[in-house]
């Protein structure tokens, strides 16, 4: 291995921030990117958050979405480390996106309000993470508002998200009472003054019993912080980074994003434990990040919106060795050579075509419909890296074609759409019929809306009442074929040409789950 391959892949902190919409995301990587000196004023990030305002106008979303390429990933140096946060869609109607990105990172901070606590969204994430034994460091945020105590929300942080916690920081008070942290990692004391820009400063505390802290935090708020310490010395367990990095601990820190309060106490935390590009499993073999061959695999679709300019910007994951501009990569699945005169990189906010890029980091190819999700790219080895699996849809519809003249065009969008993973796509066994399944309403309109203005097909929908695709398996073929037979109106192939049996209803899964119990059901197409 070369020494500089070892010496950047050591340096490479790669992560995605997850959260429900309004946790505090968008907020805490604009911190981020200060402390990286990467953007100087905060208010600076335009990222994938979607405007409130907006949700019903998928146009402005787009526009929105449009403008935030450059912030997929947000490249800065840190202390010697090169740190690449690549940013998700807050919009949960895009969620597909956000789970496929997940499989780019190889950690990930989740950010909690301390009001609201584990919302929805953030639940759902956290199965992708623990599917896949991601590293996890969660940000209890907005600790300035009145919010919930803090005790409930480890209890429903380990409940909810089904992972151990244990805090290296601990409120002193929260809302308008709120003082500061006491830094269990470190063992400080940092105090809070109401600030955009400021950054605390620590006190170093040797002992809690000190009387230093019942001057600096008043003596009933010390006397409850010693009480609190001392419970969470007794209930939860001493930080372990092994635990952590095999994605069974996740340490948990308590701030306010928005006054920059604890955020550089976990980007230092966060540098020193977080790990550096993983090895990754393929289909034929464990690829490590250090090995002299490139590999890597595409992520991401983004597409160009405006039909004068019919690109896409393909994102491209180094597994490992290294990426260069101009060499000649093998496509695996279409077995071309390719060559990339203009890879870009995401640097503070700027795009700017690039040289070489390493494990971990992120490339950004110019791309015209060479590119599936998934696609592997290699300097030569068949490598085919494992996709995340899909999920059951939350919504379905039949598509039709409502312009007879143009079904070539609608079958080639539907299909290059399905392959950049804008949704899902079944087609029932019983009719032929094509179902769409997307995670929200707003899917469907933009698959509307892009069938027309780049491939120049229209589509109508139209309702079919569904519940959840369920991919089938079973060890006894009759059983199989039997329940095939028996629910043939039922039945659908995935675009893998899979099994899937489309439930109307969750009593009607219910029961076949109890009439056929030799058919597995499967709400994700891994298993
Ligand atoms: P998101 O990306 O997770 O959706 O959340 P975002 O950072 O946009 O934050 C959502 C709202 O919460 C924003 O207010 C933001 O200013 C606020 N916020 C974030 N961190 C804190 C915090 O530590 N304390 C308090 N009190 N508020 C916080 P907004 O009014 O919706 O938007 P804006 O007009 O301020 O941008």
């Amino acid at each position: 291995m070369s020494e500089e391959l070892a010496k950047e892949i050591k340096k490479r902190r790669t992560f995605a921030i997850i959260s429900h919409p309004d946790a505090g995301k968008t907020t805490l990587t604009e911190k981020l990117l200060l402390f990286g000196g990467a953007i100087h004023v905060a208010g600076a990030v335009k990222s994938n958050k979607i405007k409130k305002t907006a949700t019903s106008d998928w146009m402005e979303i787009e526009k929105q979405r449009g403008i935030s390429v450059a912030t997929s990933v947000m490249g800065f140096d840190y202390e010697g480390y090169k740190i690449n946060i690549l940013d998700t869609p807050g919009h949960q109607d895009f969620a597909e996106d956000t789970f496929r990105t997940l499989t780019a990172v190889d950690s990930v901070i989740i950010v909690v309000d301390v009001a609201k606590g584990v919302e929805t969204q953030t639940r759902r994430l956290m199965e992708v993470c623990r599917m896949r034994n991601t590293p996890v460091i969660i940000f209890v945020n907005k600790l300035d508002r009145e919010g919930r105590d803090p005790f409930d929300i480890l209890d429903e942080l380990e409940n909810e998200l089904k992972i151990k916690v244990t805090p290296l920081t601990w409120p002193i008070n929260i809302g308008a009472k709120f003082k500061g942290v006491y830094n269990i990692y470190e063992q400080g004391l940092d105090l809070f003054t109401p600030s955009k820009q400021t950054i605390s400063e620590r006190i170093e505390i040797d002992d809690v019993n000190s009387p230093l802290v019942d001057e600096l935090i008043g003596e009933s708020d010390a006397v409850k912080l010693r009480e609190d310490l001392e419970l969470i010395e007794g209930v939860y367990p001493e930080f372990n980074e092994q635990s952590y990095l095999e994605g069974k601990l996740a340490p948990v820190f308590f701030g306010s994003a928005l006054n920059t309060f604890g955020v550089k106490e976990l980007l230092d935390c966060f540098v020193k434990i977080a790990p550096s590009p993983k090895p990754v499993v393929a289909e034929e073999r464990m690829i490590k990040p250090e090995e002299e061959q490139f590999s890597g695999f595409v992520f991401k679709i983004h597409a160009n919106m405006d039909p004068n300019h019919r690109s896409c910007i393909a994102f491209v994951k180094v597994c490992s060795g290294k990426f260069e501009r101009n060499v000649g990569y093998r496509h695996i699945r279409t077995d071309k050579v390719m060559r990339f005169a203009a890879p870009t990189a995401f640097m503070a906010q700027k795009k700017s075509v690039v040289e070489e890029a390493y494990p971990g980091d992120i490339v950004g190819i110019p791309d015209t419909g060479n590119f599936k999700i998934g696609d592997t790219l290699t300097s030569g080895e068949v490598i085919h890296f494992k996709g995340l699996p899909s999920f059951s849809p939350e919504m379905f519809k039949y598509i039709e074609n409502a312009d007879p003249m143009k079904s070539k065009q609608l079958e080639k969008g539907i299909r290059q759409l399905m392959d950049e993973g804008v949704a899902q796509l079944f087609t029932s066994s019983f009719n032929g019929r094509k179902i769409i399944g997307t995670v929200g309403q707003l899917q469907f309109e933009v698959i509307q809306y892009r069938l027309l203005h780049e491939y120049g097909a229209q589509c109508s929908w139209e309702p079919i009442s569904l519940y959840k695709a369920c991919w089938i398996e079973s060890e006894d073929q009759d059983a199989l074929d039997a329940f095939k037979k028996r629910k043939h109106q039922f039945m659908a192939t995935d675009k893998e040409g899979r099994d899937v049996f489309m439930a109307d209803s969750n009593y009607v899964l219910q029961m076949a789950q109890n009439d056929f119990p030799k058919i597995k059901f499967h709400t994700s197409s891994e298993f």
